[in-house]
């Protein structure tokens, strides 16, 4: 079910951690467990030091599965790779706002709000807040890295959570409604932190795709 905001905590798990020799199965796995969306890392290995997937998996993910893709782009130039994200069939398109990623941040965000797809604005932990002030009214998701971006399996950086905070202040007092992603060693014990932050929306890799029972994992870390 393609749905952006029918439920008031969003389960989205990642799957960087799915078994890559059985996506179309962990897809299917996530999907009956419960997920509300599935997060889906593209890495480039320019600006992290890994390579995950691109278009063609997305857009493989997307003609199988009819569930709200929530796409991460961890690369540089964004603005040369969106229109084929977007025809892949991104629900969601996140970009960084570092300037590592090279890109007109406020075009790149108008193009994929302008094919009809949800814009999303991500930064790191070493990124501070006041890097993304300028665009919050120019995006439908901030997503607020709690790890340093590149791998799955991280620590959870607790630190993070004043930004948190801060954005929920500020969409308040802008009258903005943007979701507040949280991305990055979520499990059932961290997602309370970030919850009391006011995140209300949750990525979780390992806590998911490697858990005994998938669907007992995202239930718990969306009644965490
Ligand atoms: C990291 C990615 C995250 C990661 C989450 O760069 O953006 O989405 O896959 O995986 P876990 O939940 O295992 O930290
Ligand atoms: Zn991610």
């Amino acid at each position: 079910m393609k749905s952006w905001t029918h439920v008031d905590r969003i389960v989205a798990p990642s799957v960087l951690a799915a078994d890559f020799s059985r996506l179309g199965e962990e897809c299917s796995r996530a999907i009956a467990g419960g997920a509300d969306w599935l997060h889906l890392d593209v890495m480039d290995g320019h600006f992290v030091d890994n390579i995950s997937f691109g278009p063609a998996v997305v857009e493989a993910i997307h003609t199988t599965n009819d569930i709200f893709l929530d796409v991460h782009l961890m690369i540089s130039r964004p603005d040369h790779y969106i229109p084929r994200f977007l025809k892949a069939g991104a629900d969601l398109l996140s970009v960084h706002v570092e300037p590592e990623a090279k890109h007109d941040i406020t075009d790149s965000l108008a193009t994929i709000r302008a094919a009809g797809c949800k814009a999303g604005l991500a930064f790191n932990p070493s990124t501070p807040l006041e890097a993304v002030l300028p665009y919050l009214d120019q995006i439908d998701l901030l997503l607020v890295m709690t790890v340093v971006p590149g791998f799955g399996g991280q620590e959870f950086m607790p630190e993070v959570m004043p930004k948190v905070k801060e954005a929920v202040r500020l969409r308040e007092e802008r009258g903005l409604t943007f979701h507040i992603e949280v991305d990055g060693g979520l499990d059932p014990q961290t997602a309370p932190t970030a919850a009391a932050a006011g995140a209300n929306v949750f990525v979780a890799g390992s806590s998911t795709f490697k858990a005994p029972d998938i669907g007992e994992a995202i239930r718990a870390i969306r009644e965490a």
